[in-house]
């Protein structure tokens, strides 16, 4: 039954229309950045994710664009148009943010127009898939814990919640285009997304070995997000993204596929913690 569903035109105005229905239209000029005081100004300029967040979102936005330009199913582009409009306004949030709170950032050079739209969306996707899942367990600690407060964290859901979406959307428009392959192609297909989720599994890793070596990274950070997140343990730590992913997906119809990498390598580890905590 969901065979049939998954790849059918209603699958694809469901996910579409889902995608489209569910924007939340704001500005960013309108947003109203609250006032911190030092240790909470402390806390946000000590994260190191900063730059890197304001160079993706740049990056993210115009590959995702390209692809609305290019997509030839009007329906398809008017969904992929609109998230890469929400991911241009990531950007402008973050910068804005940074401007706003003193934050020096490094911006990596203007980025060059995208050859390959397809390719391009494709790995943008499967990275979105596993930062998301990180980025929702970490901001329910910050959340939790008073790292963010409150004030920012109202200001910075609807972002999380975009995320959510935008992996939804991409999954489902993944599945969608693997159903309408000739059979003959899929093996080339599954080939081609498998590399592309690959190659970002890789770069997520490069880029958390390379922020953990980094003297860029304020001495006092570690010790901060120590401090405010409290003890936390890589298992609670795990399950945490795993119930956040759960949480924020449950919203949506149940007929739409779910992220499955990320959580189904995160039951993994959980199994392997559970089995090393019996060992020990
Ligand atoms: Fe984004
Ligand atoms: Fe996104």
């Amino acid at each position: 039954m969901a065979d049939a569903f998954i790849g059918s035109e209603e699958h694809k105005e469901l996910f579409c229309r889902l995608f489209v229905d569910t924007h939340i239209p704001y500005k960013v000029s309108d947003l109203k950045w609250p006032e911190l005081d030092d240790a909470a100004l402390a806390r946000l300029r000590g994260l190191p994710i900063w730059s890197e967040a304001v160079n993706t979102e740049l990056e993210t936005g115009l590959k995702v664009k390209a692809l609305g330009e290019a997509e030839p199913d009007a329906m398809l582009a008017e969904a992929i148009k609109l998230n890469g409009y929400e991911e241009q306004r990531h950007f402008e949030i973050i910068l804005a943010l940074t401007e706003r709170y003193g934050i020096p950032i490094e911006r990596r050079p203007d980025p060059k127009p995208v050859k390959n739209p397809l390719w391009a969306f494709t790995g943008v996707g499967f990275a979105e898939c596993f930062d998301s899942f990180f980025a929702f367990g970490l901001f329910h600690f910050a959340e939790r814990s008073g790292f963010f407060p409150k004030s920012l964290v109202d200001l910075f859901e609807p972002v999380m919640q975009e995320e959510a979406r935008h992996i939804l959307f991409f999954v489902n428009w993944a599945a969608y285009r693997k159903m309408r392959t000739p059979a003959w192609l899929r093996p080339a297909h599954t080939f081609e997304n498998g590399l592309a989720a690959s190659l970002q599994a890789l770069n997520r890793l490069k880029m958390a070995v390379s922020i953990g070596g980094s003297e860029d990274v304020d001495e006092n950070f570690m010790m901060n997000a120590h401090e405010s997140f409290g003890d936390i343990s890589p298992r609670e730590f795990v399950s945490t993204c795993l119930s956040e992913s759960e949480r924020r997906m449950a919203r949506y119809d149940p007929r739409l596929l779910r992220p499955r990498l990320a959580p189904n390598a995160a039951r993994l580890v959980l199994r392997f913690l559970k089995e090393e905590k019996a060992a020990a």
